[in-house]
């Protein structure tokens, strides 16, 4: 084929039977890349360091609906399959899993996985049973695909904290890698849900990266206490006419609890509305 640079077949595959008889036959280690699909360079990113770092490359597209809460996107959530397959033979990834909900989520499940004290914060405490949501698929994902490896993106930074909580307390023999969050050329975070955003939107919505590199700029000359820090965030925020604003943080990166006075290390993270569009963004400040 023109333009493609390697030289195995992609698989598919649909059943968690079928997954592991393939599964069986791919050479370790291998990498898990987990995701809801319509995929943008954010998700071909972690294709792309698993394919680096692993002989074997395993993507699911699985759009959870356990972690969508009653009047969130679930319905609405973007999906282009055929696009996310092209996408992935590009990156080279060996197999990708599509199940289905009436498989993972037989009639009379009852079966959960919860992380109990990092999930309280934050996106938790805005959507609650969010990560409880998370947690039992990417359970029950790690369970099937068996990887010596899982990517996940720096972007959803409290995600990245509950599963690492998970892999420790479930004992997983899997390695959980963290990659920096991908970015369009104007700063904003890449995210599926950027498509429901109007041009209007679209253009304000870079505030968030505006308000985390203000902060930033502010902490290397010298502002290190937590409540300055967040108010320089709220306030470049709410200078936006269209932004409204959920929460800003400044937080310790492993415990997520919420910094007061001088901080050294801090995760500085906000989650911001645009209409009905709800946008994420964070970074690592200090040493
Ligand atoms: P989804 O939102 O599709 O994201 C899949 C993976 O891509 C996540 O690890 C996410 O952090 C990463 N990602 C998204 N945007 C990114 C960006 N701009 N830069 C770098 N990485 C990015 O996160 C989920 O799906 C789900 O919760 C899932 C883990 C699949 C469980 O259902």
């Amino acid at each position: 084929m023109a333009g493609v640079t390697h030289s195995f077949e992609m698989k598919t595959v649909e059943t968690t039977q079928g997954l592991i008889q393939l599964r069986k036959d791919l050479p370790s280690p291998v990498g898990l890349v987990p995701t809801m699909g319509y995929l943008h360079q954010g998700h071909l990113s972690l294709v792309q360091q698993a394919r680096n770092e692993c002989t074997s490359v395993i993507v699911t597209i699985f759009v959870n609906p356990t972690q969508f809460g009653p009047q969130e996107d679930l319905r609405s959530y973007p999906r282009d399959i055929p696009r996310d397959l092209r996408l992935l033979e590009e990156c080279g990834a060996d197999l990708v899993w599509t199940p289905r909900v009436e498989e993972l989520y037989p009639a009379e499940f009852q079966t959960w996985v919860d992380v109990e004290k990092v999930t309280q914060p934050l996106e938790g405490a805005m959507r609650p049973g969010h990560f409880r949501g998370v947690t039992t698929i990417v359970a029950k994902l790690f369970n099937a695909v068996q990887p010596d490896k899982a990517y996940f993106g720096q972007k959803d930074a409290q995600q990245t904290i509950v599963i690492r909580r998970m892999v420790m307390d479930l004992n997983y023999p899997i390695e959980v890698v963290v990659c920096p969050t991908v970015r369009e050329n104007d700063g904003l975070a890449m995210s599926s849900r950027n498509v429901y955003l109007t041009p209007r939107e679209r253009a304000s919505a870079v505030v968030l990266f505006k308000a985390l590199t203000a902060a930033e700029e502010a902490y290397n000359d010298g502002v290190h206490d937590a409540d300055e820090l967040r108010a320089i965030m709220s306030k470049k925020i709410e200078s936006e006419p269209a932004a409204s604003l959920d929460y800003v943080s400044c937080a310790d990166p492993e415990t997520l609890n919420e910094l007061s006075g001088s901080v050294k290390r801090s995760l500085l993270s906000m989650a911001v509305r645009f209409g009905d569009t709800r946008l994420i963004d964070n970074i690592l400040i200090g040493d």
